[in-house]
């Protein structure tokens, strides 16, 4: 009930237009290679390029996740009532703040890596788009992703957002669905963007095993995250007893708490289930969640669709399983309106998941 009521409100409250600034004729770049839409884009060519093949090194690694994550760290630090500039590249301009809020543990490590590019481009692209093309161009390599759209025209960050913004993994999902909420996002939209989970691991949440996928397929970005999130925790792969982490099925992978709780309680386990083995949805659905977080704070109508620089990320080939060693007897199912999908078991023994090399 308190949700839905905060919800209304918002929608009056915050500035999520998705309307971007029309294109123009289309321009040839003066590069003599590529054209857009929009000739402010051509500049950006250049900075894609480097950051494909020289920061994620063509590759769905430890780099291409720390990109991503950013987005999310950035962007969610705007509130209608603490205020904030959302997507503006505030956590990397005013990291000393910032990087003291407990939920951006680790962003330190993201920023050692991403700062350097954002240093070196900074006098064609501001903090804030530069923020959210990495983070779409971090999707490139990781097959099974949408190509997700991009907008140019964030103006520098003003201040560092206000503290206690960031989710936790130890909150409870009505806690996390409200601050999602208080910015526009559906619980539909809150579980879509986990998906970005799907490509990701932890290295702080257990600092003795850095680099621990979050699923079996962790340079992937498909839909086995949900699958692995639903069966039965039985193990820690590391220490075990770490804020925020609780029992993972596989060896080697670490289960945020936030993430088992999202599969499982009344108000998502059902929205968290309709994206087990349907990749179609997960991409339509994430890829406007994560371009609807890429303008928040901003003014969309001042922004300029540059989606023409992004390339198509790889495609998905494999299939969506019940990992090896299980059965459907392991399956929590959680959604009390329709079964859990009939997915085929994988042969072999168990897996042990190796970590993911760190950058
Ligand atoms: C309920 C909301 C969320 C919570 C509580 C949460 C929490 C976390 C935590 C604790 C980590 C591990 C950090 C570490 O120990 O290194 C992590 C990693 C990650 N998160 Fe989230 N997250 C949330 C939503 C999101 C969203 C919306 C995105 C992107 C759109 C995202 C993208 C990522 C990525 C890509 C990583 C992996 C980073 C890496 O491997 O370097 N997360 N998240």
């Amino acid at each position: 009930m308190g949700f839905k009521k905060g919800l209304s409100t918002l929608l009056f409250a915050v500035p999520v237009v998705f309307g971007l600034v029309p294109p123009q004729k289309r321009a040839t770049c003066p590069d003599g290679v590529n054209s857009a839409a929009n000739a402010e884009c051509c500049s950006l060519f250049q900075v894609r390029d480097d950051l494909l093949n020289n920061l994620f090194e063509n590759q769905c690694g430890d780099e291409a996740h720390a990109a991503l994550r950013l987005v999310f760290h950035d962007a969610i630090g705007f509130d209608p009532k603490a205020g904030g500039g959302g997507a503006d590249g505030s956590i990397a301009i005013f990291n000393a703040t910032e990087l003291t809020f407990p939920a951006n543990a680790g962003i330190d490590d993201v920023l050692d890596v991403v700062g350097p590019f954002l240093q070196k481009w900074e006098h064609v692209i501001s903090p804030g788009d530069f923020i959210q093309l990495a983070g779409v161009l971090s999707l490139v390599n990781c097959p099974g992703a949408p190509k997700v759209k991009f907008a140019i025209g964030r103006p520098q960050p003003k201040a560092a957002s206000p503290p206690d913004l960031v989710p936790n993994p130890f909150d409870s999902v009505p806690t996390i669905l409200s601050r999602f909420g208080s910015v526009g996002f559906s619980p539909e939209e809150v579980v879509a963007l986990l998906a970005s989970h799907s490509a990701a691991g932890a290295d702080d949440v257990d600092p003795s095993i850095p680099g621990t996928p979050f699923d079996s397929t962790p340079a992937v970005f498909d839909t086995q995250f949900f699958v692995d999130v639903q069966m039965r925790g039985t193990i820690f792969t590391g220490t075990g007893g770490n804020q925020g982490e609780v029992e993972s099925s596989i060896q080697g992978t670490l289960r945020l708490q936030s993430d088992h709780e999202l599969a499982r309680d009344s108000a998502t386990s059902c929205i968290w289930q309709s994206f087990v083995n349907n990749q179609a949805k997960v991409q339509s659905e994430f890829g406007a969640a994560l371009f609807k977080l890429s303008l928040l704070g901003q003014n969309s109508a001042s922004l300029i669709d540059c989606s023409d620089v992004i390339p198509q990320p790889l495609p998905f080939t494999g299939s969506v399983t019940i990992p090896p060693g299980f059965t459907h007897s392991d399956v929590e199912q959680a959604c009390a309106t329709s079964p859990f999908p009939n997915l085929p078991i994988q042969p072999g023994p168990p897996l042990v998941v190796p970590p993911i090399p760190q950058a």
